[in-house]
């Protein structure tokens, strides 16, 4: 299904990492597709994720989360970001030990904590950083970060780089 002729990625990482922007960046660098799954969750809901979680709440998002990353597994080549807590579910990470199986790169992007906190708390629009977004960002991250290097089998650190530089980085590695 992957090959270095068809080169695929899933691209993990905290809230702020730069998941969207450098897989964006990736793809059209390779001349792949990109599919980011918080904008095709949101196409799928008909309304934002914000507002999903006020009226249905984490487990069904998540639900609705893992369908949306299994069918796009199953038929998009190319670049595909997941929003930050996807990785955390049994059923995701069994989607992406296939994925693996199959020759895909399951790839950490791993921004300095500082400058991914940041960037998250600024873009705003992310319910599981309601109230203290500094210390939920942080708890969230010592939780994930040994989830992800698990998960993943490629881990690409892009502090102090920008996204196209970071995007360089990771078209090498994919
Ligand atoms: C979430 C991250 C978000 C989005 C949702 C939940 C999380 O995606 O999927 O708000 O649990 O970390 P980003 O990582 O793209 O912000």
């Amino acid at each position: 299904m992957c090959s270095s002729a068809a080169p695929c990625a899933v691209i993990i990482g905290m809230m702020g990492a730069g998941k969207t922007r450098v897989g964006r960046e990736v793809a059209h660098l390779m001349d792949i597709p990109f599919v980011d799954a918080d904008i095709a969750i949101e196409h799928q809901i008909g309304m934002t994720i914000p507002e999903f979680f006020e009226q249905f709440g984490e487990p069904e998002f998540r639900r609705i989360e893992a369908d949306v990353i299994e069918h796009t597994l199953a038929t998009h080549p190319g670049v595909f970001s997941l929003g930050g807590g996807a990785p955390m579910t049994e059923r995701v990470q069994q989607l992406l030990e296939t994925y693996k199986a199959q020759g895909g790169k399951v790839l950490y992007l791993m921004a300095a904590p500082e400058e991914a906190m940041e960037r998250a708390r600024r873009g705003g629009g992310r319910p599981m950083l309601n109230g203290d977004a500094d210390a939920r960002w942080m708890a969230l991250y010592e939780q994930r970060d040994p989830v992800f290097r698990q998960v993943a089998n490629v881990l690409v650190s892009t502090h102090g780089l920008t996204p196209t530089i970071a995007a360089k980085k990771v078209q090498h590695m994919i």
